[in-house]
C-alpha cells in the first residue's frame, strides 16, 4: 500500500468506529468570545451562497451553515459512516453529501463561492493536489476558510495529556502507532502560504484562538482521549494513560473541581485571485 493509501485507510477505519468524534470532542469548546470553532468558521463565510465543506465529517459545520437560508451546501468526506450521520440531519436534506477524496473532488469547475474545512486540511496528504482541486471548484474571488489544530495552550490539562501521550506512544511497538498524517507545512502560516500561493490564492489571514475545553477531570479526559493516537493502543496502555492523566490533572483542579483545559486553533482564510 502507498503511504497515502495507508494514511487514508487509517482515517477511514478510525472514523468507521468513531464517526462523530471531532464534533463530540470540540463542539462544546468555546473561544473567549463565546463562539465554538464551528461558529467562528461559519462567520468567516457569512456572505457566501454556494459552500463546500472539505472533510465534513458528521455535518456539524454544514448544519451551522444551513442556518443561512437559500444556501447551496455540499460536503465531501472519506468516511461513509460519518456521512451517514450528516445525511440524518434534517437541515442537510438539500445538501449534496459525497463520499470522496479532497485530492479528486466530485464537483464541476467554478461550483462554489467558498470552501470551508474544520480540523481536516492538516490531515490530508498530497496537499498540492488538494489545493489545486479547491482552486478548481471555487469561482474566482472565492474564499477558502479553515480551522487547523494548533496544539496545547500550555499550563493546562491538554499540555499534560500531550506529554503523557508522547511517553506512552514511545513505549509501544511501531504496529501500535498511527501513520504520520498530513503535510507539516499546514502547521505554519509561511508553510501554508507556500502551498496556497502556487494554487492561486492570496496570502493567508491567520488568527490563533484558544478554545476552552475545561470541565471535571473525567469530562476533560473524555475530550482529550478522542485523539487519533489512542486508536491503535491496547486497553492496558489506554487505561494506564487515563490513570496517569487523572492523577496529574486532579492537582490542577480549582476548588469546584474544574480542570483547566484549552486547545489552540488557527483560523485561516485566503481568497482565490
Ligand atoms: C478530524 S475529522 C473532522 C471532521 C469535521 N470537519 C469536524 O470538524 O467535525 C477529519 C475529517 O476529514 C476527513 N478526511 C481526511 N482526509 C480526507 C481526504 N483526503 N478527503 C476527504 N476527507 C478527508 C476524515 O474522514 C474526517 O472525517
Amino acid at each position: 500500500m502507498t503511504t497515502t493509501g495507508a494514511q487514508e485507510a487509517f482515517l477511514q477505519a478510525f472514523h468507521a468506529e468513531h464517526p462523530a468524534v471531532t464534533a463530540e470532542a470540540f463542539g462544546g469548546g468555546r473561544a473567549p468570545d463565546g463562539r465554538s470553532s464551528y461558529e467562528i468558521l461559519c462567520h468567516r463565510v457569512a456572505g457566501s451562497r454556494r459552500v463546500l465543506d472539505l472533510g465534513c465529517g458528521d455535518g456539524l459545520l454544514l448544519e451551522h451553515l444551513a442556518r443561512n437560508e437559500g444556501r447551496q451546501l455540499a460536503g465531501v468526506d472519506l468516511s461513509p459512516e460519518s456521512l451517514a450521520l450528516a445525511r440524518r440531519r434534517p437541515a442537510l436534506s438539500g445538501a449534496r453529501l459525497e463520499e470522496g477524496r479532497a485530492q479528486s473532488l466530485p464537483f464541476a469547475d467554478d461550483s462554489f463561492d467558498a470552501c470551508v474545512s474544520h480540523m481536516a486540511l492538516m490531515l490530508m496528504s498530497d496537499i498540492d493536489l488538494v489545493t489545486a482541486e479547491i482552486a478548481r471548484v471555487l469561482s474566482p474571488g472565492g474564499v477558502l476558510a479553515c480551522v487547523l489544530g494548533g496544539g496545547a495552550v500550555g499550563g493546562e490539562a491538554y499540555e499534560r495529556f500531550v506529554a503523557l501521550l508522547r511517553s506512552t506512544v514511545a513505549e509501544v511497538p511501531a504496529s501500535r502507532r498511527i501513520p504520520s498524517l498530513g503535510d507539516r507545512r499546514t502547521r505554519s502560516r509561511d508553510g501554508l502560504d507556500a502551498i496556497l500561493g502556487p494554487a492561486g490564492f492570496t496570502a493567508t489571514d491567520w488568527e490563533t484562538v484558544p478554545i476552552d475545553l475545561s470541565g471535571s477531570a473525567d469530562e476533560v479526559w473524555d475530550v482529550v482521549s478522542r485523539v487519533y493516537d489512542l486508536g491503535p493502543l491496547d486497553r492496558t496502555a489506554v487505561e494506564r494513560l487515563r490513570e496517569d492523566f487523572l492523577a496529574e490533572v486532579t492537582e490542577m483542579a480549582s476548588p469546584d473541581g474544574r480542570v483547566p483545559c484549552a486547545f489552540k486553533i488557527h483560523v485561516v482564510t485566503a481568497r482565490l485571485r
